[in-house]
């Protein structure tokens, strides 16, 4: 089948888009608002961008009226924020993180969360969770939509410190994703996880030259100066 996506023809039962990039990894975006106050949100459309130094995204569509995110409104006032891994085990309380709070609600305390001071940065951290990235806020990117809804706003962070929780990395200094069972977003309500991780080490030439193995591993810090 082939549909336009203008026309929106596809003839199926389903919505069939947010399928295609999957699985999608779910940033779980903890900020503070002006009064300093918390806010936890779920955000799937979300990826790393590069990694030396590291950057992430993630793109907020607007509210059915048009209005902002707290989250988006939240980082641009303070220039902060912390991605807080999602795992299988924390499906239900990130579900209840994601409802239409008013601003200024804190959805940890909704969900029953553990705040966890952050180092480099003021939001919390999500205690519960087993990795966090603190990112200080780089720029927003606005995509025009054809609704209120499809308004997005893409916000770049860079990624200025990495908490790993130590029972997590194995003794061969991998993180251990199959302990983790990282959460993801796939399309319609349906949802994934990690649970098998393979390695695959190419033994041709192109893999062996050394600065781009370190680039395939995302080697931080291993290349010259620019
Ligand atoms: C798993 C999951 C993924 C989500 N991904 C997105 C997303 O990528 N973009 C978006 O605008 N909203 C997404 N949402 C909805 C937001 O979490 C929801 O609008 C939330 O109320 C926003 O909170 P905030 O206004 O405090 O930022 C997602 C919800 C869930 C449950």
């Amino acid at each position: 089948m082939f549909y336009e996506t203008e026309k929106n023809d596809h003839g199926l039962a389903r919505p069939p888009f947010k399928s295609i990039a999957v699985p999608r990894p779910i940033a779980w975006i903890s900020t503070l608002d002006a009064e300093g106050r918390a806010n936890l949100a779920p955000y799937s459309q979300f990826t790393n961008l590069t990694f030396d130094p590291p950057y992430i995204l993630f793109s907020a569509n607007r509210d059915y009226d048009g209005a902002r995110k707290d989250t988006t409104n939240n980082i641009e006032l303070t220039g902060e924020f912390v991605h807080n891994m999602v795992t299988y085990d924390l499906l239900d309380k990130m579900n209840i993180t994601a409802a239409a709070f008013e601003p200024g609600v804190d959805e940890f305390e909704a969900a029953g969360l553990t705040k966890e001071p952050s180092v480099m940065v003021k939001p919390p951290r999500v205690a519960e969770s087993p990795i966090h990235l603190e990112c200080k806020y780089v720029t927003t990117i606005c995509l025009p939509g054809t609704s209120a809804v499809g308004n997005a706003d893409i916000i770049i962070g860079k990624v200025v410190g990495v908490h790993i929780k130590d029972e997590y990395i194995l003794p061969n200094g991998k993180i251990d994703i199959e302990k983790i069972k990282p959460l993801a977003r796939m399309g319609y309500s349906d949802y994934t996880f990690i649970e098998k991780v393979f390695e695959y080490v190419p033994s041709d030439a192109a893999h062996d030259e050394g600065d781009r193995a370190l680039g395939l591993e995302g080697a931080t810090g291993a290349f010259g100066k620019k």
